[in-house]
């Protein structure tokens, strides 16, 4: 059965979370369509069948990111630059502006909802990993501008700031949750992040919340819905 009607469009659909985005939108038969930088990593990694869903381009250009949210009604975005590669565009140029341009040009173009995947640790410019370019900070600038967008009637967000990620399948740890930016350390896997992110689409408890969120023990989840019942809303 499904859970949400419409069209959900993953921007950084072929990084690790967001394959893992697309496999549990599959598993929740929620219809997709995928704004990737690379056609063919696209189809390495889910196959021929993808290819009609697909909208190649960057988050730099708008012209691209507007063909690719005609498709949507929601959005997920796991997109995040190299910051340890001096090569690559720096924090300000893709998770603070890209996602910036990705969340207002989506909004003018009717996008009803928006899910950012960003990072424990936003509110604290003196973390270690804000050495890169100020990542943290420019991840709390795209917040920013996403709970004002997004915050208007009619309109609505959810932001998951997860811990360090790491790899393996979802649904075997408990999960922990928190408001405020108060959990300091602590670890989830990218297929966790990609689980709550899905459901948080179609939860009214995830709707304009910004939460963090770590994996507790090893205990296999029937379901993580009802954590949504206990996080305070900001
Ligand atoms: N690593 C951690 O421990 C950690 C902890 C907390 C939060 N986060 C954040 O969580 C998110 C997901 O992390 P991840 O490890 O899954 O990331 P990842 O594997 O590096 O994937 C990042 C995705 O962003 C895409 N991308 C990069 N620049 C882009 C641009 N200019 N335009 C469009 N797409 C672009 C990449 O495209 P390609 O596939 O073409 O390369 C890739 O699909 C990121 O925002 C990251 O900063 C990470």
């Amino acid at each position: 059965m499904k859970n949400f009607n419409g069209t959900i469009l993953v921007a950084g659909a072929t990084g690790r979370t967001g394959l893992w985005m697309v496999k549990s939108l599959q598993t929740h038969h929620i219809d997709y369509h995928l704004f990737v930088r690379s056609g063919a990593k696209a189809i390495e990694l889910f196959g021929p069948e993808i290819v009609d869903k697909l909208t190649l381009g960057t988050l730099e250009n708008p012209e691209e990111i507007k063909a690719a949210v005609s498709h949507a009604m929601a959005i997920i975005c796991a997109v995040g630059g190299n910051v340890t590669d001096p090569a690559s565009p720096p924090p300000s140029a893709i998770d603070r502006d890209g996602i910036i341009r990705l969340a207002t040009i989506a909004k003018e173009e009717g996008v009803k909802r928006f899910i950012l995947v960003s990072s424990l640790s936003v509110t604290k410019p003196e973390h270690p990993l804000n050495k890169y370019g100020q990542v943290l900070t420019m991840k709390l600038e795209a917040e920013n501008e996403v709970r004002r967008l997004f915050s208007e009637a009619g309109f609505s967000y959810t932001i998951l700031r997860p811990g360090g990620l790491t790899e393996g399948s979802p649904l075997q740890h408990a999960l922990i949750f928190g408001t405020g930016d108060t959990i300091t350390r602590g670890s989830i896997r990218r297929s966790n992040v990609a689980e709550v992110a899905v459901l948080s689409l179609f939860n009214k408890n995830a709707h304009n919340l910004t939460f963090e969120i770590i994996e507790g023990k090893e205990s296999e989840q029937v379901s993580i819905e009802q954590l949504f019942t206990y996080i305070d809303n900001d």
